[in-house]
């Protein structure tokens, strides 16, 4: 088969989870490392069916079919290899490049493309080591680099003056250009970047495609990166990801922190399973990319506002990739600081206490519902509710899906409704002491009906009852029920403006200026009574 032909399927499979592709026609079960379902190939009714996720192949072990994404769509809809290709390409997002051999220019293209990066780099490495390169030297030692670390993440600094656009003087231009290393200006070519400490971003398969530059003088921007090139798009790119790729394997698990220069401390200080997306922004792709390997990922995020921000926005773009399986957590880093700070300042343990403290991807959007919205109000506690039913819609696993709205249904009843707390954190209002036949009433209600229940929740909780006493059986229904609460509520309304205007009484015959206040008093007194008794009394 052609190359190109090659690259294109890499990528589907790279894109693809053959348990998505398996999943649409066959229901699949995780049982141990695999998945497992009723052969779409055979006629069976216990499942023989595996699929191996991390090594993208099925197998039969009744009639002993098995391939790869390619061949299942192919067999199983009974298309050719491009039917499935294009199919598949579907399903990722991806359109199907032509089916040509790669012509020998195009690989030649790409061979100098990539030659230029790694030459750029070496220059850049000398560079650092040289004199002009002594500013950022000492710079990248005092934040903790040493030797090694430079030699293998291939630092390196940009000089002054035009130093890559020198070096390849002899080098096609139009090759030149299309590498983001050089510009074309008046006075001839010029580099991208100039008196910047650079760091090589490489592809997954550790090639060098980009830069990154930090800026070494405290102006803004802090770094620049290669515009996205026939070789490099930065959606698609995860700093740090081909150094990390084995320990994503090993740890089970992903580390994505923000800043690149974060990526690399932590990978050298006991988390070699750490990436960072390029630039602020995570994708789609990234995730993509990251689920391969496995959906365990734990976010670490600076505890600012802005670091619960992008925590939101991570969530979003993680919900639709969870599984039963997967284990999603957000660490956050407080302090105004980052993992990088954090290694260096505490250590590689205090670091860890932190990833260790990861809270839950559950528990992370259940925070962010209570403090988003005021949910000791009616009006709070549905807006909450809405947004965690927005939130876990974007789950594609349907009953994982059922599952967390499981989960926040029950939140939601045991810590949203205040009466049902042990700790009553309301302010009681001085009432009299509720009689039998009204606790017994009150508790049967709440208990019967919910619904009620939360609706006069503010105001059942100032009863001091405790609900789960035992409920004695009543026939009332749902209407005369809640007719039953509204005419508590007024009673003790009334009462309540009946001690209100006692005290004043004894004011105004102690001589004080408070007629109007009284008649005020009276007024709604009058107005309660009469709305009391358009209630039907039981
Ligand atoms: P930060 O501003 O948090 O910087 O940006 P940092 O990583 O702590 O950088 P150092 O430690 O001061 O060197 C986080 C990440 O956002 C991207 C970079 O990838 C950076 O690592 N970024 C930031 C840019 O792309 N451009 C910028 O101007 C700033
Ligand atoms: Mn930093």
């Amino acid at each position: 088969m052609a190359k190109y032909d090659r690259n294109f399927t890499d990528e589907l499979r790279e894109r693809l989870s053959i348990v998505d592709v398996v999943g649409r026609r066959v229901p699949l079960v995780k049982k141990g490392q695999n998945y497992w379902g009723c052969c779409p190939f055979h006629n069976e009714k216990t499942p023989s069916f595996s699929v191996n996720e991390d090594k993208g192949f099925y197998h039969c072990f009744g009639c002993g079919e098995h391939g790869d994404i390619i061949s299942f769509v192919m067999k199983s809809e009974n298309v050719d290899f491009r039917g499935a290709i294009s199919e598949l390409a579907d399903m990722a997002g991806l359109k199907v490049p032509d089916y040509k051999p790669r012509p020998a220019d195009v690989v030649a293209r790409e061979e100098s493309f990539l030659s230029i990066m790694e030459k750029s780099a070496e220059i850049y490495y000398q560079q650092l080591f040289s004199q002009s390169g002594n500013v950022a030297l000492e710079y990248i030692r005092r934040r903790g680099f040493s030797d090694e670390m430079i030699k293998k993440y291939k630092l390196g600094y940009a000089p002054k003056n035009n130093i890559i656009a020198g070096h390849f003087a002899n080098t096609r231009q139009d090759i030149l250009l299309a590498t983001g290393m050089c510009r074309r200006g008046e006075y001839g070519m010029y580099d991208f970047f100039r008196d910047k400490l650079m760091f090589p971003i490489f592809n997954a398969r550790g090639q060098i495609v980009a830069f990154s530059g930090r800026c070494l003088d405290g102006s803004e921007p802090k770094y620049i990166n290669t515009t996205d090139t026939e070789l490099f798009h930065k959606r698609r790119t995860i700093f740090g990801f081909n150094f990390a790729r084995d320990a994503i394997h090993r740890a089970n698990r992903s580390i994505i922190v923000e800043g690149q220069i974060d990526a690399i401390q932590m990978q050298c200080n006991g988390f070699p399973e750490t990436v960072a997306p390029l630039g602020t922004a995570l994708t789609e792709d990234h995730i993509a990319i990251l689920c391969k390997a496995n959906r365990n990922i734990v976010f670490c995020f600076d505890g600012d506002n802005a670091g619960r921000k992008a925590a939101a926005r991570a969530c979003d773009i993680v919900m639709p990739f969870l599984r039963d399986t997967s284990d999603v957590r957000f660490a956050f880093v407080t302090g105004g600081k980052d993992p990088d700070e954090i290694l260096k300042n505490s250590g590689t343990d205090a670091m860890k206490k932190i990833i260790d403290g990861a809270i839950s991807l559950t528990d992370f959007l259940w925070n962010l519902a209570n403090t988003n919205f005021p949910v000791l109000t009616p009006g709070g506690r549905v807006s909450a509710e809405k947004f965690l039913k927005q939130k876990t819609e974007k789950i594609a696993d349907v009953a994982l899906r059922a599952e967390y709205d499981k989960e926040y249904k029950s939140r939601i009843f045991n810590q949203w409704h205040k009466w049902k707390r042990t700790e009553r954190d309301v302010i009681k209002i001085n009432l009299p002491d509720i009689d039998v036949i009204t606790k017994n009433t009150v508790i049967f209600i709440v208990n019967k009906y919910p619904e009620i229940a939360e609706r006069y929740g503010d105001f059942l909780a100032t009863l001091n009852i405790n609900m789960d006493d035992n409920v004695v059986d009543m026939t009332l229904d749902e209407k005369s029920a809640e007719k039953y609460i509204v005419s508590l509520k007024l009673q003790k309304y009334i009462t309540r403006l009946q001690s209100e205007k006692k005290a004043l009484v004894s004011q105004l015959l102690a001589g004080a200026d408070v007629q109007n206040k009284i008649s005020e008093i009276d007024a709604k007194i009058a107005d309660a009574t009469e709305k009391m008794n358009t209630l039907i009394t039981i």
